[in-house]
């Protein structure tokens, strides 16, 4: 296996465990979240250094809005504002940000700032980084299975031409290979509602660290992980 092959083209990451960290420092949880915000700064730099070509970031799930209000509204406020803030910074590194997920349940301030993020990096190509914002699985799963409904009830696809590129056509990440590699921080083992079908074979890693502490270091020992594992895709 080359070099090129023992790095995972796309990396997927549940970013876990800002809430524990900040308890367990004696600090509000708001305050794991705006570290949350540093590693996702060098995880960007260690993913364009080590030629990581796609990084998907699970930022807001759809559950998410079940959170306290004031907690969600922290997390619209510090998520618009690090991105304001790191735009420069992610067009000098040739970084393309890609939104998947709902728009329809966003204030119109922050639908803004996700449009213009897109298009301020849309030139960026050594780096896609997706950031999955009110994004669930089941959620796009049954957005594309009722947009190809709609196809076929139009006449414009027949029923015994569906096949799977069909539905991963239909998906958010239409645009995107699958993720070889995920990762979840703060040790839980679960996808809660992530990558679901684009996730059939990546490699999974749910280290113990709190995202707040997952920084480049982590990063490198992630990619060691996954270099060590063989990937055989259902064949001997
Ligand atoms: C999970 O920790 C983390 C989140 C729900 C939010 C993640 C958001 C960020 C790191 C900041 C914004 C991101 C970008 C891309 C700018 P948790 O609150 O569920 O922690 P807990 O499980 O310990 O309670």
């Amino acid at each position: 296996m080359g070099n090129s092959e023992r790095i995972p083209t796309h990396i997927a990451i549940i970013m876990d465990g800002n809430g524990r960290w900040a308890k367990s420092l004696g600090k509000e949880r708001y305050e794991g979240h705006i570290e949350g915000v540093n590693s996702v700064r060098e995880c960007i730099k260690a993913a364009r250094r080590n030629g990581v070509r796609y990084l998907t970031l699970y930022a807001f799930s759809t559950e998410n809005w079940g959170r306290p209000i004031e907690e969600v509204d922290a997390l619209m406020e510090l998520f618009c504002k690090s991105v304001i803030a790191e735009t420069p910074e992610l067009v000098a590194q040739g970084v393309r940000v890609v939104m998947i997920g709902r728009r329809d349940r966003f204030s119109e301030r922050v639908c803004s700032h996700l449009q213009q993020i897109e298009q301020d990096t849309a030139a960026g190509d050594k780096l896609t980084l997706v950031l999955a914002f009110d994004y669930s699985s089941r959620d796009e799963i049954t957005t594309a299975v009722r947009s190809i409904a709609q196809r076929v009830a139009s006449g414009e696809v027949k029923v015994e031409d569906i096949c799977e590129q069909t539905v991963s056509e239909n998906l958010y990440t239409a645009a995107i290979p699958d993720p070889d590699f995920i990762i979840r921080t703060s040790g839980e083992c679960r996808l809660s509602n992530f990558l679901l079908w684009q996730s059939s074979y990546a490699e999974m890693y749910f280290p113990e660290v709190m995202w707040p502490d997952f920084k480049q270091e982590e990063f490198d020992k992630a990619l060691e992980v996954y270099a060590s594992r063989e990937r055989r895709y259902g064949k001997l």
